[in-house]
């Protein structure tokens, strides 16, 4: 059975299903927020049914087997070891980025991202009262690269803290082994720490490779890795993340602000599904990503025949399809809200980075019937606009 079908999830507290509609009801189709419309993995509903009929949900710790079960697949996904102390957990890969800058950073400070990126980015550096310094990544015909003049430029005006998004969201780079030679370089050079956000990391298509800074820990001492099972196997309303810092200082330094910020254990759930995931899911990885590479080629596909004139960014890792607008002549913010008359619900680009009025994001984790649906009213759209 094709484990990726379509689920409505309308009314079950799905915020992009139940928030972002318009005056649609439940035939609306939404596509922004990150998470996948169909099923997590068998193994984990299973386990999940069997821990809720036992029907005691009193206090839980993090076990040997549960800490096995991650550290092997950090070993078998990403290839680098690391022992248990070094791992520890937090109630989400956004809550992992605000403990790093409070953590790791003093008020004023200088933290650097990348965008256009994932808007958290922007908050966590905000939030704590720090100082943002952004470098663009730049675009060439459909593909981003870092601009590592324009990120050393970012360092040697005395930036404490990098974060990283490895695979990048929105703009869907698997960043190669080069460019992060490149990146840990600098960091050493201008003592700057480095915070890894991988949430996407299982998530690669075609014949990319994933490189974890899991690799570089014995290189440099002040990397931070944030990883989750969250976008992998849809179970982020579970709030999990799994941490690894190899430096003690710096571990010392998150375990406190975890324990000021009385981050106390994750959910009982949450570890369960994390566990089962890591230990009975792998096939279900491979297929899912094959499913998703398929949703992009249909998406490629589609707009080439139709509207040769949007360009879709070269998709290497995440579901995340970055699409360039500009050929309707207006501003994302506009578009997104004009096509939730439609029916369908897109990522603003201006969400992502000031610069990016003439891009919309289009999540491709849901079953094929959705997209080709979702599809079908976003060309509606265009083909409206064009004939105004
Ligand atoms: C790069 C990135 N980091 C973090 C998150 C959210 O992580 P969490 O739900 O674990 O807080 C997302 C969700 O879209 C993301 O794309």
């Amino acid at each position: 059975m094709n484990p990726f079908q379509s689920l409505n999830r309308f009314n079950t507290n799905a915020r992009k299903w139940d928030l972002d509609r318009g005056p649609f009801d439940e035939d609306f189709l939404p596509f922004s927020v990150a998470d996948s419309d169909y099923k997590s993995p068998k193994p984990i509903i299973d386990a999940l049914r069997e821990r809720v009929l036992h029907g005691a949900f009193g206090y839980n710790y993090i076990d040997i087997s549960y800490q096995q079960a991650v550290m092997n697949w950090f070993s078998r996904h990403y290839h680098f070891e690391v022992k248990s102390d070094e791992v520890f957990q937090s109630h989400g890969v956004v809550a992992a980025l605000y403990l790093a800058v409070k953590g790791l950073t003093k008020k004023q400070d200088k933290v650097v991202i990348q965008t256009p990126v994932y808007p958290r980015f922007f908050d966590v550096v905000y939030d704590n009262h720090r100082t943002l310094l952004i470098n663009k990544l730049k675009q060439n015909k459909g593909h981003y690269e870092m601009d590592f003049i324009g990120l050393e430029d970012t360092f040697k005006q005395g930036a404490k803290l990098f974060i990283l998004c490895n695979p990048h969201n929105p703009v869907g780079r698997v960043w190669t082994e080069q460019e992060l030679d490149q990146v840990v370089d600098l960091c050493k050079r201008y003592d700057v720490t480095l915070v890894s956000d991988e949430i996407h990391a299982d998530i690669i298509l075609g014949n990319h490779t994933f490189t974890s800074m899991g690799h570089y820990l014995d290189r440099y001492e002040k990397i931070m890795i944030c990883t989750s099972p969250n976008k992998t196997f849809n179970i982020a309303g579970l709030h999990l993340a799994n941490i690894i810092i190899r430096n003690p200082y710096m571990r010392e330094l998150i375990h406190h602000e975890l324990r000021v910020s009385h981050s106390c254990t994750p959910n009982l759930f949450a570890t369960l599904a994390c566990e089962v995931a890591y230990t009975a899911c792998d096939d279900w990885v491979i297929k899912q990503n094959k499913h998703i590479e398929k949703n992009y080629r249909l998406l490629k596909l589609f707009f080439q025949k139709r509207v040769p004139k949007l360009v879709i960014t070269a998709l290497e890792g995440t579901y995340l399809a970055w699409i360039n607008i500009a050929c309707l002549n207006k501003d994302s913010t506009l578009v997104t809200k004009e096509l939730l008359d439609y029916g369908i619900g897109l990522s603003d680009g201006n969400k992502f980075d000031p610069d990016s009025k003439d891009y919309v994001r289009m999540n491709l984790a849901c079953s094929k019937a959705q997209l080709e649906a979702g599809l079908e009213r976003f060309y509606q759209y265009i083909l409206d606009q064009t004939q105004a």
